[in-house]
């Protein structure tokens, strides 16, 4: 089965500009967002649309890689923004009204937040998670999920997209780093686990209950779409607390996307630490551990997990985060979120069903995917064999025959979608319309 459809928009500009920008950055991107060989430069975005260099207006699922919930520039959020930066200020490195309002904004959102302190971006949380649970139980080790993306910092950059050649066994993968640079210390103090597998999970913690400082877990994997089996974080869960071992949740995607208080709330588990970030302030940087009181007193400046960031908790982005979540409290916010995100898959699955093709639409709430194989991934496994399997060369040729028609994909691979409050019942009906005519244009393939 060969799928091949090459980009016909316009990229010249952006590929022009791209030759200007190799001289000054590592692959044209000091932002590390980097995709060849289509790698678009953004010129503007609004709403629910994103316009790069070429003026190609592109419906936009990409979102910022998550954090645009209510739309691009939103104008109450910026002006939320405009207004402190003219009347309060940009920068204090110190508390201020914004940062304790939103500490006591995120107790009353979030079940696990009874203390929080704020970052600029995940990673920053991630390691400060770390840090906490190593502080508070003195152990050294820390458990994460193969596949699970819980940022670049030293102790979770590992295994989130090992190759088989390095994964191991199934009941026992290897510790694979991410990246280069990486001490061996560091590698044998992060245990890797399958992801909805309990049996693995209730062995392992046994055995080095007495080593592990935390397990690191996100609700939804939603780096590679896949979802917590019924029963898998509710048994966790329970198999930390058998074992005194702090339960950190990921909520960094989940957190205000999924609802008020995340998949936590909505799932009735109560981890110990949590991880907020991306949507809290609707593309604005900010970040947030959260947890239950006796862990975060591990950090400075009442404990000795050292904590400190010039611009933690910035008047700025607590305005943004501030506003962002009074938004989404407002009554029907994340329903007709959801309801995008149903509709975009019903009528997918629909087509894919009437084609009789192998693929499937699914997703969670306004997350979407495609995928070309008969059911949803349980595990990084499932991933990787699909993809190695034709899976990836037919999701490029998705992204690009949906390109073509003006819609922006989660770029480089996968087909994570993101949806905002913006996307208009146009927009869907387009994108529904640009996937079907793919299943459509390529069914003999996809059988
Ligand atoms: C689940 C999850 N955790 C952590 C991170 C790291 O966040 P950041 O890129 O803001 O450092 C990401 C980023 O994509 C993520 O998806």
């Amino acid at each position: 089965m060969s799928i091949n459809v090459s980009l016909t928009i316009g990229l010249t500009k952006s590929r022009q500009y791209g030759e200007t920008a190799r001289r000054v950055a590592p692959g044209g991107s000091p932002d590390g967002k980097w995709w060849e060989p289509d790698l678009i430069y953004a010129a503007r975005a609004k709403g629910s649309h994103l316009t790069d260099l070429d003026g190609n207006e592109l419906i936009d699922y990409y979102c910022g890689a998550g954090p645009i919930i209510i739309g691009h520039a939103d104008p109450e959020v910026n002006q939320a923004v405009i207004d402190t930066m003219q009347n309060i200020g940009v920068q204090f490195a110190l508390p201020h009204r914004g940062s304790i309002g939103l500490a006591e904004k995120l107790s009353r959102c979030f079940p696990s937040a009874e203390m929080s302190v704020f970052c600029n971006a995940g990673t920053d949380t991630a390691h400060f998670a770390v840090r906490t649970a190593r502080t508070f139980t003195g152990r050294p080790k820390i458990v994460k999920f193969e596949g699970g993306y819980q940022g670049w910092a030293d102790p979770v950059a590992m295994s989130t997209n090992p190759k088989a050649s390095a994964f191991g066994s199934e009941d026992a993968p290897h510790t694979v780093p991410d990246t280069g640079g990486m001490p061996p210390g560091v590698v044998e103090n992060t245990i890797i686990l399958p992801y909805n597998n309990l049996e693995v999970a209730a062995r392992r913690l046994e055995k080095e209950k007495r080593e592990i400082a935390c397990v690191f877990v996100e609700p939804y994997i939603h780096g590679f779409g896949i979802a917590a089996k019924p029963g898998f974080l509710r048994g966790l869960a329970d198999l930390c607390a058998a074992n005194d071992i702090p339960l950190i949740f990921d909520e960094i995607v989940t957190g205000f996307r999924h609802g008020i208080g995340g998949m936590q709330k909505i799932e009735g588990i109560t981890p110990d630490m949590t991880i907020i970030g991306k949507a809290m302030a609707n593309g604005f940087p900010i970040s947030a551990l959260v947890g239950k009181r006796r862990y975060m007193e591990s950090l400075f400046p009442r404990g000795a997990a050292f904590f400190s960031g010039t611009f933690n908790g910035n008047p700025l982005s607590t305005a943004a985060a501030l506003k962002t979540i009074e938004i989404l409290e407002r009554p029907g916010f994340h329903d007709r979120l959801y309801k995008s995100g149903d509709t975009l898959r019903q009528a997918i699955g629909e087509a894919i069903t009437r084609l009789n093709v192998k693929a499937v639409c699914y997703g969670y709430g306004s997350v979407w995917y495609l995928v070309f194989d008969s059911r949803p991934p349980e595990n990084y496994r499932d991933v990787y064999k699909y993809r190695q399997d034709g899976g990836s060369r037919i999701e490029e040729a998705y992204r690009h025959h949906m390109l073509n028609r003006g819609i922006f994909i989660f770029p480089g691979r996968g087909t994570r979608s993101y949806i905002s409050a913006a996307h208009s019942a146009q927009d869907i009906q387009r994108t529904i319309d640009a996937a079907v005519e793919f299943l459509t244009a390529h069914q003999h393939d996809l059988r």
